[in-house]
């Protein structure tokens, strides 16, 4: 999988995203609640896709730039963002075409677990946010790989393929699986303080109709999908 593959299903996936359980009712608000208060603050999306985190963004008064290495992402980020975010195709594994220290916050929202390498890519993420701004980001969580793959080796980073239904077609989704020492060595070795690894549950909006029985009735808090991790660049904040 790599950003190729969602210009085959860019629309399909962009509805998907707009409703689901996992993105709408719990991905997406869990890196708003991260992120907070985005009043007059410069967001960089890595990754936007088709921009419904950056909307929401935009909507809570941020100033958003975003880019994806797909173009059919992008052409939908743009039909729904008209020209209020500057938009790129850039593959996210390469240099990045921003000036140093421009953003306050960075998001990095389901990308990362494309990228093979997070050495050279969290470096440039580094690079481009101010001393005292803010990675949020958020990856396949790595234990869901103990519980859905338990004969695989959970300490090595290795590629893991899993089956999505978009749209009534099955598409084969491929992911890079690092172990939480790797998540946390990578993170820290790119210069960053980290500052919260979260685990947290599905949005209290979510309609009853989508929200997992264990969950709604109690007995859970959340399950393990995505692992969200906040870094910040230190330094003094201008
Ligand atoms: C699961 S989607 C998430 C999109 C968006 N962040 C969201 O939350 O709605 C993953 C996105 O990552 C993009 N992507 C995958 N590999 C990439 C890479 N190496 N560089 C930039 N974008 C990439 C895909 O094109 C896709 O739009």
């Amino acid at each position: 999988m790599s950003a190729d593959d969602y210009d085959r299903f860019a629309d399909d996936y962009e509805a998907e995203n707009a409703t689901s359980l996992l993105n709408a009712c719990y991905e997406r608000p869990a890196v708003l609640d991260l992120v907070g208060d985005v009043q007059g603050r410069r967001i960089l999306d890595a990754g936007c896709g088709s921009g419904p985190l950056a909307a929401e963004l935009v909507a809570r008064g941020a100033d958003v730039t975003g880019f994806d290495g797909s173009p059919a992402m992008i052409d939908l980020a743009r039909r729904r963002l008209g020209g209020t975010v500057p938009l790129t195709v850039h593959d996210l594994a390469e240099p990045l075409p921003y000036e140093d220290e421009s953003y306050d916050v960075v998001v990095a929202s389901l990308v990362l677990h494309y990228l093979e390498d997070w050495d050279g890519p969290l470096a440039e993420l580094r690079r481009v946010l101010r001393p005292g701004g803010r990675l949020v980001a958020s990856v396949n969580h790595p234990f869901a790989q103990v519980l859905n793959a338990p004969e695989d080796d959970y300490f090595k980073t290795r590629l893991y393929s899993e089956d999505v239904e978009l749209n009534g077609q099955t598409t084969e989704l491929t992911f890079w699986h690092r172990p939480l020492r790797e998540v946390v060595r990578a993170v820290t070795d790119a210069g960053l303080d980290l500052r919260v690894l979260d685990e947290p549950g599905p949005s209290k909006d979510t309609p009853p109709e989508l929200m997992p029985p264990r969950i709604a009735s109690g007995e859970r808090s959340a399950f393990f999908c995505f692992l969200f991790v906040v870094a910040e660049r230190p330094g003094v904040v201008h």
